[in-house]
């Protein structure tokens, strides 16, 4: 009567109990079947008290199993108590399960975020600290740059050449118009463009980076009365805007070097008149095999220095007839460059003893004209003469 098969529903539950009640009265067994459904209900109720009181004692607890397990089996195995403890129980679980997993993504996402805070101030403090650099180094290229004027300044010209050698070019010009347009590029303080002012009694446009420069151009040129003939134009030699065949004789004394021998003379070539005419002075190997120390100087400070013949061969391979060339005499290293430059350098040694880069960049200057002392014989500055190809008769 006891272990009647299982039902599922609460209905069938109830009027099964109620038909085992009314045997029962009848039954002399009565008391034990009434026994039996205090226990079955009583372990319900803990059951489903159970989350929440856990276990009254260990007395309830046997009792509750002994109920359970050997009188009672079929109830309890039915009793809605049990289905929603484990529902409860699944739902903690995943509840928890879910927090954990909520608490893990939000360490990772701090962790992300510290992370990328780090970086952060990592790549701030090194563009700071790469921006300082740059910045300390611009300013020491900057104060490089005002002690080599410095150097620089108060000379008489800023390259060898003097008088004699730019009137000697000039008797070589073939064709000169009188009166001619001179572009005298990279003229520095001037010494040859006041010379070929007086010298063709021309126009001449002097042009220039270098302020100074032109200022103390200008000045001599007011001192001579050559003021009229002279015009000068600060302009980079790498963006001349004349109108083409604007001159009848393009000058250039030691500064073709800042755009390149080859570059120079082909950027120049339009600016040119037919027939019009080149003399440029530029810093050339004499020899084919100089010694050791020249070779070795030149490579650091000069690397794309020629040999002469390397250069004629550059002018003849443009549109260019090469003319004539010579070689600077000794004088023209001295007596406007070199000695004045040596006087320079002593009186700035003592102005710059504490400062170890401008000490550094006077001391080159010194070397330059020691090695010039020593090597003169195998390298000079050379003056190459050429006219606009198209239009020569001869
Ligand atoms: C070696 S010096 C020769 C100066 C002058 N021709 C002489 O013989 O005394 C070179 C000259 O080129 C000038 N210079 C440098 N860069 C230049 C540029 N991009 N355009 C024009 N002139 C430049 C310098 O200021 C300097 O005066």
């Amino acid at each position: 009567m006891f272990l009647t098969p299982k039902s599922s529903t609460a209905i069938k539950l109830f009027s099964w109990t109620s038909r085992v009640v009314s045997l029962c009265k009848k039954s002399v067994r009565v008391s034990l079947i009434w026994a039996c459904i205090r226990a079955t209900l009583t372990d319900a109720l803990y059951r489903f008290f159970e989350p929440l009181v856990f276990r009254l004692n260990a007395f309830c607890t046997l009792r509750s199993f002994w109920y359970s397990r050997w009188k009672c089996f079929g109830l309890v195995i039915f009793s809605p108590s049990l289905v929603l403890i484990k529902l409860y129980y699944l739902l903690l679980i995943t509840y928890y399960l879910l927090l954990i997993t909520y608490y893990l993504l939000l360490i990772t996402y701090y962790l992300l975020l510290i992370t990328y805070y780090l970086l952060l101030i990592t790549y701030y403090l090194l563009l700071i600290t790469s921006s300082r650099v740059k910045f300390s180094s611009l300013n020491q290229q900057e104060k490089n740059v005002d002690i080599f004027f410095e150097i620089h300044s108060e000379l008489p010209r800023e390259a060898p050449g003097n008088d004699e050698a730019t009137a000697k070019a000039l008797s070589l010009v073939p064709k000169l118009p009188k009166n001619p347009i001179i572009l005298d590029i990279g003229c520095g303080p001037g010494m040859q463009t006041l010379a070929l002012a007086r010298i063709t009694g021309g126009q001449v446009i002097a042009v220039d980076t270098h302020q100074p420069f032109l200022d103390e151009l200008q000045r001599r040129a007011e001192e001579q009365n050559l003021s009229s003939q002279i015009r000068t134009q600060n302009c980079s030699m790498l963006a001349l805007d004349f109108k083409q065949d604007s001159f009848d004789l393009i000058w250039s004394e030691g500064a073709i070097y800042i755009m390149g021998f080859r570059e120079g003379l082909q950027s120049w070539y339009r600016f040119l008149k037919p027939e019009g005419s080149v003399a440029v002075s530029e810093l050339s190997w004499l020899v084919k095999n100089p010694p050791e120390e020249p070779l070795e100087f030149f490579k650091k400070e000069y690397p794309s220095m020629k040999h002469i013949e390397d250069n004629i061969s550059i002018i003849k391979q443009l549109e260019y007839s090469y003319i004539n060339s010579f070689i600077l005499p000794e004088a023209a290293w001295w007596d406007n460059y070199y000695i004045p430059l040596e006087r320079r350098i002593s009186k700035l040694r003592k102005k710059y003893q504490n400062n170890p880069q401008a000490h550094n960049i006077i001391e080159e200057h010194q070397t330059e004209i020691e090695i010039y002392r020593n090597y003169y014989q195998y390298y000079g500055y050379v003056f190459y003469l050429m006219q606009k190809e198209s239009k020569i008769t001869e």
